[in-house]
């Protein structure tokens, strides 16, 4: 192992978890071996990609793919996406069909997940997609990613933070999340997009699941218009009560407020450059610039950052609704719908998988 290793023991006490720097685009091969090494074995690594960070595992291990529910708390019947370093292995895992074969031509690698029927004989373990006849599938951007992919074999890789909470976007919010339940985490420095991958059902009409870096608009124009589920893609913001709440802070959100409206005791999530009653201490500003992909980009850690301030409230400027602001949104919703009553006592904490209404919605 490379001499530039950080070792920390995580916040609950138990495994010791070492973060490792890696050059995201030329990793050195011996951080690639121990890795693929780990993995192989059936343990859990958590890795940079150009997304977010996610919680990996072989995704033909059964006990390794278990290990990532339990560590992330997550239930069972949520589905994860297997991440794959190239489309001969996509295709031997799911069927991508003319819309899918359409999409990955355009799109990957990228941040892209296509939901396919999946192959009877695929090398995956029944847990990842939860028993079902179909398997979402990713071919990541990150060279990092792909490379330990082609070491190790096809890999689950949520996204690497505690079921329900916000998604960690840096190897410190790894560790914040699941330091002492993963031995290892490599260092690739800030996820360059900062929201999950767009998510689309190829296995019939195309529909969109998950909302993501890739707009809707442009998934249409390669394969037509979209059936959506759920209605937070486009338009005014539906009650958040309609939501299962998810990529959730500790503070409660209030969405869509002008800054005149934010009040003294609140935290501000701001888009622009306009002050308000916060003040600079409880303000992080997404960009000041009004330009949605580095607002993207800051979004997680803008909300880690402003729990950090103790503040039970996060006032959210207005997003538009355009491009990844789609995402932003969607991820904002979710953030402030209710929360199991349980929720903020139980995250973080040693307990078992979390009530059913704190999922993702885009499960089967
Ligand atoms: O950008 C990403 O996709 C990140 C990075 C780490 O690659 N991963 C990620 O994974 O966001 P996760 O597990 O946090 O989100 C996967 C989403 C969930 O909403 C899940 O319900 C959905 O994909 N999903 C997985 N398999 C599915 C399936 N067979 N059908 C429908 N939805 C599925
Ligand atoms: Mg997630």
């Amino acid at each position: 192992m490379r001499t530039d290793q950080i070792v920390e023991s995580g916040p609950t006490g138990g495994m010791v978890t070492r973060i490792v720097r890696a050059d995201v685009e030329d990793a050195a091969d011996d951080v690639i071996h121990e890795v693929a090494a780990i993995l192989r074995g059936g343990g859990l690594v958590a890795i940079p990609t150009e997304t977010v960070y996610g919680l990996c595992a072989a995704a033909q291990s059964h006990r390794a793919v278990k290990a990532v529910f339990a560590a992330k708390g997550r239930p069972s019947h949520n589905p994860l996406i297997v991440h794959v370093s190239g489309l001969e292995m996509a295709g031997s895992i799911g069927e991508l069909g003319p819309l899918g074969h359409a999409l990955a031509a355009r799109f990957w690698p990228g941040p892209l997940t296509l939901v396919a029927r999946r192959r009877p004989h695929a090398r995956v373990a029944d847990e990842v997609t939860g028993g079902g006849t179909t398997v979402a599938i990713r071919l990541p951007a990150s060279p990092l990613m792909r490379q330990i992919i082609d070491a190790a074999g096809p890999l689950v890789a949520p996204s690497a933070n505690r079921s329900g909470r916000v998604s960690a976007t840096s190897a410190a919010a790894v560790m914040d999340e699941l330091g002492g339940r993963v031995p290892l985490i490599l260092d690739g420095g800030p996820s360059p997009i900062g929201v999950e991958s767009t998510v689309v059902d190829v296995t019939d009409a195309p529909r969109l699941l998950r909302p993501g870096a890739i707009s809707p608009e442009c998934v249409a124009a390669v394969v037509g218009p979209l059936a959506a589920r759920g209605s937070v893609v486009e338009g005014p913001l539906r009650s958040p009560g309609l939501l299962s709440s998810h990529y959730a802070p500790r503070a409660a959100l209030r969405l869509d407020v002008p800054a005149q409206d934010v009040r003294p005791d609140e935290g501000w999530l701001a888009l622009g450059d306009a002050a308000s009653a916060a003040g600079s201490a409880r303000t992080v500003r997404l960009s000041m610039g009004c330009d949605l992909a580095e607002a993207a980009r800051g979004l997680y850690a803008g909300l880690r950052m402003l729990d950090g301030t103790g503040v039970s409230v996060i006032a959210v400027s207005p997003i538009p609704a355009e491009g990844i602001g789609i995402a932003i949104r969607d991820r904002l919703l979710r953030a402030a719908a209710p929360r199991p009553v349980s929720a903020s006592s139980t995250c973080g904490a040693d307990t078992a998988a979390e009530p059913a209404a704190h999922e993702e919605a885009t499960g089967p």
